[in-house]
């Protein structure tokens, strides 16, 4: 979703007057013609048109006739130029990815290659005459082919990668010819919010997800981000999934050493109701420049990366403290707010099974680490047909006006299941239904050839 706006500005433009003579040129005279090069570039038309792109598109394509890369120009002309180099390439296939990847593989300003290797020829056809229509990306054309590939990725047991010593653990498959829009899960345990309800309901804890291997679905990979965010980083698959511990950067500081909270057996510390109504209580007002949405924003896009899984509320709310489960905030009397109950009542996180008892309690985000719209799509390839539909956002129409969906409370159902503690919250999600289906909408009208799933994740990209 966040990425959306290049396709979008691309959608947008084209009603209005593009650029399309001269739109960036280089030092050297190496020029992309037309605005909408680079985003042609992303979805392969270097490769599927490369007659005219090569010539029009000549940074975007890479097809430049000059013979060297200039310090000032150099750039990667690939998103993956980083993770190939980790992974040894700038060796490996030292003259592609000089040409092609030259920030990574610090080859700015050292003469191209010429010619270029043998995969990258397939891109360009300088010997074709120049059309002199743009690409066909309002036409019904066929799928594009899958940029990922084009023009030259490093392929096992290419020519390139003959005579590597350790082939690299993860490369990018040669068949991804097009672009791969569904995830196959059906090899590993994916965890629905369902389950983790249920998990938590029956056993007080819950298990995470096993590790993916991403090689799986790579050309998906690619692409898209994962639901449950596993693989995004290929090399640490599941790092920032949803339905994992997570990280610390320090150590955890129990009573006990292992799951106690902090004062809950020494009882060294006021609590937190003493801290805020001595410390924090006060008449004054901050005031700001800014507008409550600053404010908004900031649980929406922390719903977007957090959601700490909790015990279930209803076996605290007696003030009983129940060991591991509950950690009530004992109240003074004279409290002037609270001071006629017993306790505020607070369920505890809940722990990852297996910890807590000879290993300190870990703690458990239900949502992915990235920013990736998970309160939006939800973070489960399980979970995402309740807000779903097709390509677009399941919606609610009252009175002519779109909203998200109800459940049989009369919330609305977003990815993120806060979505309903506050109205102004709400409005995020509902804001973001709406340009979600909007974007789509544009998107189809464009690319007829789209189904559903590549409508989906390329508006949700
Ligand atoms: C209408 C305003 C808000 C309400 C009613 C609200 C309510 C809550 C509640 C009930 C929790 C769970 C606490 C617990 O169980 O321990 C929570 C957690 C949290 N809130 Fe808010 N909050 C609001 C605004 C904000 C804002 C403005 C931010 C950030 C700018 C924010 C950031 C967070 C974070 C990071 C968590 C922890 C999330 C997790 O790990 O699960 N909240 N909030």
């Amino acid at each position: 979703m966040y990425l959306f706006g290049l396709a979008l500005v691309s959608c947008v433009a084209i009603a209005s007057g593009q650029v399309t003579r001269d739109f960036d040129c280089r030092v050297n005279g190496c020029c992309d013609q037309h605005e909408f090069c680079r985003f042609w570039s992303s979805i392969g038309e270097c490769v599927t048109n490369g007659n005219w792109m090569a010539k029009n598109c000549e940074i975007s394509c890479n097809t430049c006739q000059s013979s060297t890369t200039s310090t000032a120009d150099c750039k990667d002309d690939h998103r993956l130029c980083g993770f190939w180099k980790s992974i040894g390439e700038c060796e490996r296939n030292k003259v592609w990815m000089s040409d092609n990847c030259p920030v990574s593989c610090n080859s700015c300003g050292k003469t191209k290659s010429q010619p270029p290797s043998p995969q990258a020829t397939i891109a360009i056809s300088p010997a074709q005459p120049i059309q002199q229509s743009p690409p066909p990306i309002l036409s019904n054309q066929l799928e594009p082919q899958a940029p990922l590939v084009a023009p030259a990725a490093p392929a096992p047991g290419s020519p390139q990668t003959a005579g590597s010593q350790q082939p690299p653990k993860i490369t990018p498959p040669e068949g991804c010819q097009f672009i791969s829009t569904r995830e196959d899960t059906t090899s590993r345990r994916t965890v629905s919010v369902n389950d983790v309800t249920s998990s938590n309901t029956q056993f007080g804890c819950v298990s995470g997800v096993d590790f993916n291997d991403c090689q799986r679905n790579l050309c998906y990979h690619l692409n898209f981000r994962s639901m449950d965010g596993s693989c995004n980083n290929l090399k640490q698959t599941i790092q920032g999934a949803a339905f994992t511990q997570y990280i610390r950067l320090i150590p955890p500081v129990y009573d006990n050493g292992l799951s106690a909270p902090v004062s809950s057996i020494k009882g060294n510390r006021p609590t937190a109701r003493e801290a805020s109504r001595l410390l924090l209580a006060s008449s004054g007002e901050v005031t700001s420049g800014n507008n409550a949405l600053l404010m908004q924003w900031g649980q929406f896009a922390g719903h977007d990366l957090a959601k700490t899984t909790t015990l279930p509320s209803g076996d605290c709310s007696s003030c009983n403290d129940i060991q591991g489960r509950c950690f009530n905030v004992g109240l003074a009397r004279l409290d002037p707010t609270f001071g006629k109950f017993q306790c505020l009542p607070v369920a505890r996180s809940t722990p990852v099974c297996g910890t807590g008892a000879s290993t300190p309690r870990e703690q458990f985000n239900q949502n992915t680490a990235f920013i990736d719209g998970s309160m939006i799509y939800g973070s489960s390839d399980r979970d995402q047909f309740n807000f779903r539909q097709g390509g677009m956002m399941k919606t609610n129409v009252v009175g002519g006006r779109v909203f998200p969906p109800l459940d049989s409370n009369q919330n609305i159902i977003a990815g993120d299941d806060r979505a309903n503690i506050f109205i102004g919250l709400a409005s995020l999600h509902t804001l973001f239904v709406r340009e979600h289906n909007r974007v789509a909408a544009q998107l189809q009208q464009i690319n007829r050839h789209w189904d559903a799933d590549r409508l989906y994740q390329e508006t949700r990209k």
